[in-house]
């Protein structure tokens, strides 16, 4: 039997907080199943959900974000994964058992569809649900029956393999309804198993809301694992996300992420300030950064963000370690992130009025006198890009606005 992809180093498991435990059936004991390797730093990517929806999404238009995201300098930033959510299905599997596209919107089918999102440099992503129905079906009146992959598996991992799909968004959608007796864990271990026998390396995206606290247990399966309900384009849903993540910096690392979902930025909903911040929380905490808007249209602003070298260097930083909110000060939030080299604090105005920030004696103030940043070696802005000065520089955070201050490793 063949297991998916490399094996973890004695490093790597030691980074990763222990390797998955799962044993593929047949005598392979203490086989890994999980290839930690696929996902070391954060995945990027962008996926069809939060601008498509159910029934716009087509094939035509993912093909137009495909070569937006190379046109746009996303894939050159490092957004790889290309993932088509829920509704690319149809109605109805074949005799055989097979899943297969939506004739209308997706007539040249998936396996052509991966070619041409391969062909552009970028890798597939698609979406599965466990139990008898997907999300669509039970939210979207989605009028499809049996899609769900509760008994189909195996089979539905070769499909996915043989269409070559490189990452797999599995979604509980209430698998454990309609009598499959499924638990959480169970209907995600048992994807985990087909994958892995499927022989090809596919990140495994657990998505279960957070219900069941999966930092603890999904680090043994997937790659990366939602921690929250579903995001909505607004601040107050992103500040509702954000108060979750509170306490989950240790279950993730490199092979593993806690997913607070995908990211609105560039949707209507959110301006350009909060969008920034909502980027800058996701970094600093070393999240899957999954944009979720039209790449086609987006504002030179919204590209801006999405790709801005020094805000990707933080998320991709080779020590994968999570940042936190470390203290409060009225509405204002002062976030840290450990690095390989140096440190970055994340000052977050969350309140209604603009802030002042200054340096003094080499750190950073507030106007209540409050020092919020001490660090001895050189502090830089992460968005300007500019070196505060010990003494002498300020700025004004407006409304929901968030600066990032990285310091190097000399302290
Ligand atoms: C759930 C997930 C979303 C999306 C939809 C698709 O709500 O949380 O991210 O995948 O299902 O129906």
């Amino acid at each position: 039997m063949k297991l998916n992809g490399i094996l973890p180093t004695a490093e790597e498991k030691e980074s990763s907080g222990g390797e998955g435990k799962i044993d593929v059936e047949h005598g392979c004991q203490g086989a890994t199943m999980k290839d930690v390797s696929l996902a070391l730093k954060p995945p990027m990517g962008w996926n069809s959900w939060n601008i498509f929806r159910c029934y716009q999404l087509t094939e035509e238009a993912v093909l137009g974000i495909a070569d937006a995201m190379v046109e746009s300098g996303m894939r050159d930033a490092g957004y790889e994964y290309l993932v088509v959510d829920d509704c690319w299905q149809a109605f109805a599997r074949e005799s055989s058992g097979k899943l297969r596209s939506h004739p209308a919107r997706f007539p040249s089918g998936m396996e052509a569809l991966g070619e041409q999102i391969h062909a552009r440099g970028l890798k597939f992503g698609l979406y599965l649900s466990p139990g008898h129905k997907t999300c669509a079906m039970i939210y979207d009146r989605y009028p499809a029956r049996d899609i769900g992959s509760f008994e189909h598996e195996q089979l539905d991992a070769d499909t996915l393999a043989g269409w070559g799909v490189d990452y797999l968004k599995y979604d509980w959608c209430e698998a454990g309804r309609g009598g499959t007796g499924l638990t959480y864990p169970e209907a995600f271990s048992r994807m985990a198993e087909a994958l892995a026998r499927t022989g090809r390396p596919i990140v495994y995206s657990i998505s279960e809301y957070g219900r069941t606290k999966p930092w603890e247990w999904a680090a043994d399966y997937g790659h990366l694992w939602r921690t929250t309900p579903d995001i909505g384009a607004s601040w107050r849903s992103v500040m509702k996300l954000v108060d979750r993540q509170h306490g989950l910096a240790e279950f993730a690392g490199p092979g593993g992420w806690n997913d607070p979902d995908m990211l609105e930025v560039g949707n209507v909903g959110i301006n350009d300030v909060e969008a920034r911040s909502h980027f800058m929380l996701w970094v600093m905490l070393a999240a899957p950064l999954m944009a979720g808007n039209d790449l086609r249209t987006m504002t030179a602003a919204t590209r801006h963000t999405l790709t801005h070298p020094g805000l990707i260097a933080l998320s991709q930083d080779s020590l994968g370690r999570q940042g936190s909110r470390v203290a409060r000060q009225g509405k204002v939030e002062l976030w840290r992130r450990e690095l390989a080299d140096g440190r970055v604090h994340g000052i977050l105005n969350r309140g209604g009025r603009a802030v002042h920030l200054q340096s003094r004696d080499g750190g950073i103030v507030l106007d209540s006198g409050r020092r919020l940043v001490t660090d001895d070696g050189q502090l830089v802005c992460v968005w300007t890009g500019e070196p505060i000065d010990a003494d002498g520089w300020s700025a004004a955070l407006q409304p929901h606005e968030m600066i990032l201050i990285r310091s190097d490793g000399r302290h």
